[in-house]
């Protein structure tokens, strides 16, 4: 069996974004000109790079020419440290930092103190916090800059850039932010901030590796990075990287969407929401206490090690937050700053999660955690009782939202298909087994059937389903309940199941599920079964599931269904895992 992936380290790298791939495809194929020739072969190049620097600027709020393209977080930030150094030296040669920086701003940090800058590191309160009354504490005369992060790339913690900008302005120096992680996740804007420079990394929000942008303030005095020709207004020599700067732009623009993340919030909180119901004191927070990015958890898992949590996770990418060296485990310096217990944070496991990251992913973590720590809670979820999926149910329909709806759940297009292919119209009767939380009633209204019921065993999708509808909702016949123990009244033409009967896990209630199928549908009327096939998952929303192929599916309805036709579904996730899906129609004969 293939291991199923999840992608958890979005603070890592993010996947690019449909928009960037689109944004640069045309320069990958059509316009190599270089963009400071002035012809008809430069003129698209350089077109494409100034649109970028203008959605860069857009995204930060500041005027396009004070954006510099470089090659990455890293080089925004030396440019920054380095070039204010430099250029400042008549002014001073103190710089202060915190405790808590990337090494791409403290490395830089220690070459300046070998050309004679003095470094100040400020140290963090136990959530990760600079104090901002510790940097007006520090400023001396000779103080030319502070450099403090936006966000924390691992715990997530938000500093408060803007009061500490305000102190270090009122003071006459220059204020940086290496903002890598927070561009695309929270609000940027340099105004807001009060920052003279700030960091950009595009691998971060969904643009390619290898690019990244400085916003430096206009009248900010600063040595260029790379001397040589006037490219990036004197800033940065080197023919422009015309590619890579229109996926950064394309990214930034599409990052403007979604600034604050609300539905990635939404499910980091309940995924943590949901650790601490499993392990109560053997589960903390890092960085709880404080503002933090609304994707990053965390989470110290007490008394282990990171690493080996994480081993315990097959398929599963995330990051630790310690380090094992010859056998001993070593905090990283950020946890170690915020004073966390070595006992705590050598169990750290940083999750980050992404646009595309689902609630069903983080359950499959969650069940892998749950199975791995506690034996009797993994043999409790193997089977699945009536009692139990009803409350399961209850509590996946009870917390999805909107936006976690799967692909076939929103397009039904298949089911369409096939009821199409049943002959169905208007008239005829139509039963959707566990289509609560699916959009198929939706689209039956919509092409006019008359005689819809739909049966699912949680109340709560049901309730959301009317609720969506409205008036139309009194058109539908509902029905809360198991199918296994369903008594239908009334003879169906059409049995449709999206995804009810591959949760049968037992030949009970397979038998239960048959005899309601037997009951409700007439003889010549037509069933069709949406199962996992064979190489789909073995879990779905936490509960084990049966893969079929059709002829498989055929013998277990046993003697009065005869399969008329069979179609797959390949789901491709988000994160690329293929979830081999398949509908088949039967005749009741
Ligand atoms: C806070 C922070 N700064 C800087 C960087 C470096 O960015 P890049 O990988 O583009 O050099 C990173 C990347 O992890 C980061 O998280």
């Amino acid at each position: 069996m293939t291991e199923k992936r999840i992608y958890l380290d979005f603070n890592a790298s993010t996947p690019l974004a449909p928009e960037v791939v689109e944004a640069m495809r045309p320069l990958l194929t059509e316009h190599f000109g270089n963009p400071s020739t002035h012809h008809w072969a430069g003129a698209p190049a350089k077109a494409a790079v100034e649109r970028a620097r203008a959605q860069v600027a857009a995204l930060l709020g500041c005027d396009p020419d004070e954006i510099v393209f470089t090659s990455s977080g890293s080089e925004s930030n030396n440019h920054a440290l380095k070039g204010v150094f430099l250029a400042n030296r008549d002014r001073g040669d103190h710089i202060v930092t915190s405790a808590v920086e990337h090494p791409a701003i403290l490395r830089p940090l220690r070459f300046l103190e070998t050309l004679g800058a003095k470094v100040t590191v400020l140290p963090v309160d136990g959530h990760g916090r600079v104090d901002p009354e510790d940097v007006r504490k520090a400023l001396t005369p000779r103080t030319i800059l502070v450099s403090i992060m936006h966000a924390n790339n691992e715990v997530g913690t938000v500093q408060p850039i803007a009061e500490i900008a305000a102190i270090a302005r009122a003071a006459g120096v220059l204020m940086h932010t290496d903002a890598a992680q927070s561009v695309g996740k929270i609000p940027t804007h340099v105004n807001e901030l009060g920052v003279d420079l700030l960091s950009v990394a595009g691998h971060k929000l969904y643009a390619p590796k290898g690019v990244g942008a400085l916003f430096i303030r206009r009248g900010t005095r600063i040595e260029p990075f790379v001397h040589g020709a006037g490219h990036e207004q004197g800033r940065r020599a080197g023919t422009e990287n015309v590619l890579l700067d229109a996926g950064l732009g394309a990214a930034c623009e599409v990052a403007g969407r979604w600034i604050g993340m609300p539905p990635v919030r939404e499910l980091r909180d309940r995924f943590e929401t949901r650790l601490k119901e499993l392990f109560g004191e053997k589960l903390t927070v890092n960085g709880a206490g404080a503002e933090r990015l609304p994707n990053t958890a965390n989470l110290n898992f007490v008394g282990q090690v990171g690493a080996e949590v994480l081993a315990r996770l097959p398929g599963v990418a995330a990051s630790t937050g310690s380090a094992c060296h010859a056998g001993s485990v070593e905090l990283s310096p950020v946890l170690a700053a915020m004073g966390v217990p070595a006992q705590e944070g050598m169990g750290a496991v940083r999750f980050s999660l992404g646009r595309t990251t689902t609630w069903e992913e983080l359950e499959d973590v969650l069940s892998m955690l749950g199975a791995a720590s506690s034996p009797t809670r993994a043999a409790a979820s193997a089977g699945a009782p009536v009692s139990s999926r009803r409350e399961h149910w209850e509590k996946v329909y009870g917390e999805k939202s909107e936006h976690e709806l799967t692909w076939h759940q929103a397009n039904p297009s298949t089911s369409l298909q096939l009821i199409a292919n049943a002959g169905a119209g208007p008239a005829t009767r139509i039963v959707d087994i566990g289509g609560g939380a699916s959009r198929l009633v939706d689209a039956l209204l919509v092409r006019g059937f008359q005689h819809v019921a739909v049966l699912d065993i949680a109340e709560g999708a049901l309730d959301k389903a009317q609720r969506r509808l409205g008036s139309r909702a009194s058109a539908v016949a509902w029905v809360a309940g198991d199918v296994t123990s369903w008594e239908p009244d009334a003879p169906f033409d059409v049995w449709h199941d999206r995804a009810v009967f591959h949760f049968m896990t037992c030949a009970e209630e397979r038998e239960a599920y048959r005899t309601a199928m037997r009951k409700a549908l007439r003889v010549g009327g037509q069933a069709i079964i949406g199962t996992f096939a064979a190489g789909g998952p073995d879990r779905c929303s936490g509960l084990p599931v049966v893969r079929y192929e059709a002829e498989t599916l055929a013998a277990e309805l046993g003697l009065g269904f005869q399969l008329l036709e069979s179609l797959r579904e390949d789901h491709v996730t988000p994160t690329g895992k293929v979830q081999r899906f398949q509908f088949c129609r039967f005749v009741r004969t």
